[in-house]
């Protein structure tokens, strides 16, 4: 089978890493992908809001699947398109329609769903520009910490937390008057939840579905999270509290819920839903839910799924994925994301990366490198990740400790205490 898969993050590179090991594979393509993902596939330059260029493109290369491994070309409805149009029929492809991808698109449309379906979550109210003056005396209602959220995509920017209640007029005030553009038209404000956070992956064919490893990602630049918040600096699966038990209840209370919900409203989802959960005296809630995997929790989900992902995904189009296994590593797998000095905030890039040939018994994955000259150059705040597996977490991560040392770059800046607070 001939796969595309859209995306050139660490994520994509995981997952083309993933993909690449099926024997159901004949030719991958990955659009754009990256220099790491070379090594599994075929990167081609395609614009991932030109959806016309990605069907002719698909037709051209007999491309049998599609495999949507970010939000945004999810958001702005290529599965509708792709489903819209006639000759793409026999095209399976891996993602939500834009109505299910609101799951993610619209912090208030999740929340909405949650609340029509018992799922349990931050108590919350949305607010737009006619509202308001009652946004402001629902503040007045609530104790702090004060969570903001815009409704829309923001490139996970969106959430505001603010220690004090005038702080938090103020932001309420700024994302209505346009902080984050349209996407904070509308502001979610919620109830604080304290715990610690889990993330929950699933693969969904609309009616089954299939729980995949869960994982821990840390967000914050500095070690024992402090500091600004990241796209996030390394992940960790098995996450020690996600207990059978706790498993049970999430798959209870927020798992099946979520999927027969999604049913019974008549929207098509076929492919990841992320559940970002918040364990809260051993009862999981719901932060938020996004349509497709989470970065780097990828990073280390994908090398502890045994089963074969392509035939994962076969279920998936075909609808019978309750005759599919899942089949998980029993060892521990810890990602360390190697960054640019100074992300995330202002950052240099296309500094030289060496090392990577020592690196031993662990898996590199690339997030934003890129080729300049011949030579492999640095071209992001998150730059690559190096995961490994171990008997427990602690050896995993010494793994990934020494190789990362290997690989090196000027200003390079990763965080030693990926699931040491666990
Ligand atoms: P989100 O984009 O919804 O994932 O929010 C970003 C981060 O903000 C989450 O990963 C949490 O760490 C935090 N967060 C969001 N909502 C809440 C909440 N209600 N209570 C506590 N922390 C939250
Ligand atoms: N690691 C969180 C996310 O991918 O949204």
């Amino acid at each position: 089978m001939n796969i595309l898969l859209l995306g050139s993050g660490g994520r994509e590179h995981a997952l083309a890493w993933k993909i690449a090991q099926s024997p159901k594979l004949t030719k991958l393509f990955i659009a754009p992908g990256n220099p790491g993902m070379e090594a599994h596939g075929q990167c081609v330059n395609l614009s991932l809001s030109d959806f016309p260029a990605i069907a002719a493109f698909v037709k051209e290369e007999n491309v049998e699947l599609v495999v949507v491994g970010l939000e945004v070309p999810l958001v702005e409805g290529i599965v509708d398109y792709f489903k819209q149009n006639e000759a793409l029929q026999h095209v399976g492809i891996i993602g939500p329609s834009k109505q299910g991808a609101q799951l993610e698109g619209s912090k208030n449309f999740a929340k909405a769903f949650m609340m029509r379906h018992g799922i349990p979550t931050a108590k919350y109210q949305t607010f737009d520009g006619t509202t308001l003056k009652e946004g402001l005396e629902f503040l007045e209602t609530m104790r702090p910490p004060y969570v903001l959220k815009a409704d829309g995509l923001c490139a996970g920017k969106g959430v505001l937390i603010v220690p004090t209640l005038k702080e938090a007029r103020k932001e309420f005030q700024d994302m209505l008057g346009g902080m984050f553009g349209n996407a904070s038209a509308h502001v979610v404000l919620e109830e604080f939840l304290d715990g610690t956070e889990c993330s929950v992956f699933v693969l969904t064919d609309g009616q089954h579905y299939k729980i995949l490893p869960e994982a821990k990602d840390y967000k914050r630049i500095g070690e024992y999270d402090c500091g600004l918040n990241t796209g996030g600096m390394g992940s960790v699966s098995p996450v020690p509290f996600a207990t059978a038990e706790w498993m049970q209840k999430v798959e209870d209370r927020i798992i099946r819920p979520t999927i027969l919900g999604l049913a019974e409203e008549g929207i098509d989802y076929k492919g990841f839903i992320f559940f970002g959960l918040i364990n809260v005296k051993g009862e999981p809630m719901v932060i938020e839910y996004n349509c497709r995997m989470g970065d780097p929790e990828t990073e280390t989900v994908m090398p502890r799924l045994q089963s074969d992902l392509v035939e994962l995904f076969e279920g998936v189009v075909n609808g019978k994925l309750d005759q599919y296994n899942v089949v998980i590593d029993p060892r521990a797998a810890v990602n360390v994301m190697l960054v640019s000095g100074g992300y995330p905030q202002d950052y240099k890039k296309g500094y030289p990366i060496s090392g990577l040939e020592q690196v031993k018994d662990s898996i590199v994955f690339h997030s934003g490198t890129a080729w300049k000259d011949g030579q492999l150059v640095t071209a992001g705040g998150r730059v690559i990740s190096v995961t490994s597996y171990g008997k427990d977490k602690a050896e995993a991560l010494a793994k990934s400790m020494e190789n990362a040392q290997h690989i090196s770059y000027a200003d390079r800046y990763y965080r030693r205490d990926i699931g040491k607070d666990l």
